[in-house]
């Protein structure tokens, strides 16, 4: 397992305790695959002593980039981080699916930062035929919104609190544009990436044709301490969540 250095270029508050960190690490940003994730060292010290893994926002040339949620110490620590050397093992975990699904239209369901990695799948692939629905707790910031219509182009929001697009949780969005039929579920491939409340909630959803990205806890990152072990459905033990995944058919793990 390789160390790498990499160097912070910028990092900018997005609000709502948001934050984008934009580093050059020429070894990750080449190697990088939508889904993928890096296992940053927060800071030259002792405490946090564990690494914290983000998944990858973007790669392209020799930067990467982030898009994190302040939820603790580590990236609260790392939020405060605005230039200097970082410390980084990557790119980590297995990559999404390549996007060779036939007819199948690719659904795209992010809760949260979980946009991030999904952004990344529709830029890499150069996406086509998808739908992107954003779940989201209140309005996104500006600059969030403007990047997606970018990135994505046409994308579905819902808040919690209705300050944007349809008033609830993103499953009762995505219910309702079923019952609709604005989406069939028997003709997509449905990737999502959220908390793990969100992935739960989504288990109505045909198991073979989903996938979902586990972000829950993790510590070392690269499969030796089964600090992030997730059950198997077929009650054969237990899949790493960092080396067997990431990203996992809804068939073959019990959320
Ligand atoms: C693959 C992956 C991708 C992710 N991508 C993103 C992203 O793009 N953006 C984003 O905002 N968040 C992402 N997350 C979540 C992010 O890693 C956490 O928000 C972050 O670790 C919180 O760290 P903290 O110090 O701020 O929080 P705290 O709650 O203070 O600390 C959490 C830390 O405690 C330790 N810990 C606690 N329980 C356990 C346990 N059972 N086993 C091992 N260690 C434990 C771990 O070091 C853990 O990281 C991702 C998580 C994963 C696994
Ligand atoms: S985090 Fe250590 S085995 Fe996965």
């Amino acid at each position: 397992m390789k160390k790498i250095e990499g160097e912070i270029l910028n990092n900018i508050d997005l609000g709502e305790g948001m934050f984008h960190l934009i580093v050059s690490a020429e070894e990750i940003a080449k190697r990088a695959k939508p889904g993928q994730f890096v296992n940053i060292r927060i800071l030259d010290t002792l405490c946090p002593f564990i690494r914290r893994p983000y998944s990858i926002w973007s790669a392209e040339g020799d930067v990467i980039e982030f898009l994190i949620k302040v939820s603790g110490l580590g990236s609260r620590l790392l939020s405060e981080r605005k230039r200097g050397k970082i410390d980084l093992l990557g790119p980590l975990g297995r990559a999404y699916p390549e996007p060779n699904f036939g007819d199948n239209e690719t659904v795209l369901i992010g809760g949260g930062t979980g946009i991030a990695p999904l952004m990344f799948y529709v830029k890499y692939y150069s996406l086509t035929n998808f739908k992107f629905i954003y779940g989201a707790k209140t309005c996104p910031p500006d600059y969030l919104i403007s990047r997606l219509g970018e990135i994505i182009g046409d994308f579905l929001v819902s808040t919690e609190d209705g300050s944007l697009g349809f008033k609830g949780l993103v499953v009762d969005y995505v219910k309702e544009l079923i019952r609709d039929g604005y989406i069939d579920p028997q003709k997509s491939i449905f990737i999502l990436c959220g908390p793990l409340a969100m992935l739960k909630s989504f288990q109505f959803l045909p198991p073979e044709n989903t996938y979902v990205s586990m972000e829950g806890k993790m510590a070392c990152g690269f499969g030796v301490c089964m600090g992030c072990a997730v059950k198997r459905r077929d009650g054969k033990g237990y899949l790493r969540t960092c080396t067997d995944g990431t990203i996992f058919r809804l068939l073959d793990i019990e959320l």
